[in-house]
């Protein structure tokens, strides 16, 4: 089920809170969660409006069971929340003395444009996330071809996948036939797979 399904019974905005509260809850020691669900709705709320990406949910009985978010080029879903400032100044406000959490997202920024970023594909898989209860049904796999699917109509061949490297979501990737091609800090002291995935 996409959101164009689901939107009819559920609100948007509530969609866009689900899905930041499902990515806070399954990647507890993720940079993205300590912003803030505010911040994190906003994320989605950009990703799901915007041609340049894409947010898939899977629901069932109101329930938000996975959801995997995509995009073609992260410099595009940066412009994207900047055009939404009021919002963007609202969900950061609570850190602005947090210099630790400033520089991270500095050194995100830095990563996602600079050149060891560059050498890759700029599509890529933004999130996925399986609720805890639904593990090793199918959902999961079901979100990636649906994923795979949407790079496929917009003619990309292939699309990287960074992921930590105690995560076990790197068994899940590298089962859906995703090869490392490097490893990176886009942090200090996390190391990172970087994927690439082919598009059937
Ligand atoms: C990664 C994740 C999305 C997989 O979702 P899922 O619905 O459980 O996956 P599926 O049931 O579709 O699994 C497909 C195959 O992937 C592999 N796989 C999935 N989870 C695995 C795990 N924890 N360990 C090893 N292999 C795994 C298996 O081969 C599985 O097939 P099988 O169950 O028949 O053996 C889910 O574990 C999750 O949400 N993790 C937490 C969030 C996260 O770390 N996301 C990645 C960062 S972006």
């Amino acid at each position: 089920m996409n959101n164009k399904t689901i939107n009819k019974v559920i609100d948007k905005n509530q969609i866009y809170l689900d899905v930041a509260q499902l990515h806070i809850d399954t990647i507890k020691n993720g940079f993205l969660p300590s912003l803030g669900i505010k911040f994190l709705a906003l994320m989605y709320k950009c990703i799901d409006e915007a041609q340049f990406s894409i947010l898939i949910t899977n629901y069932k009985d109101y329930k938000l069971r996975g959801f995997v978010s995509g995009t073609l080029g992260t410099s595009n879903l940066y412009k994207a929340m900047l055009s939404h400032p009021l919002d963007l100044i609202f969900a950061l406000i609570p850190m602005i003395f947090e210099i630790k959490k400033i520089k991270k997202i500095i050194n995100i920024l830095r990563y996602t444009s600079g050149s060891n970023r560059n050498k890759f594909p700029k599509s890529e898989l933004l999130t996925i996330c399986v609720h805890p209860n639904y593990h090793r049904q199918g959902i999961g796999l079901d979100l990636y071809k649906k994923l795979s699917q949407f790079f496929k109509s917009e003619s990309v061949s292939e699309f990287v996948i960074i992921v930590g490297q105690s995560l076990n979501a790197n068994s899940f990737y590298k089962k859906q036939g995703a090869k490392i091609a490097t490893e990176i800090q886009v942090h200090s002291n996390i190391d990172s797979n970087l994927f690439i995935q082919k598009v059937d």
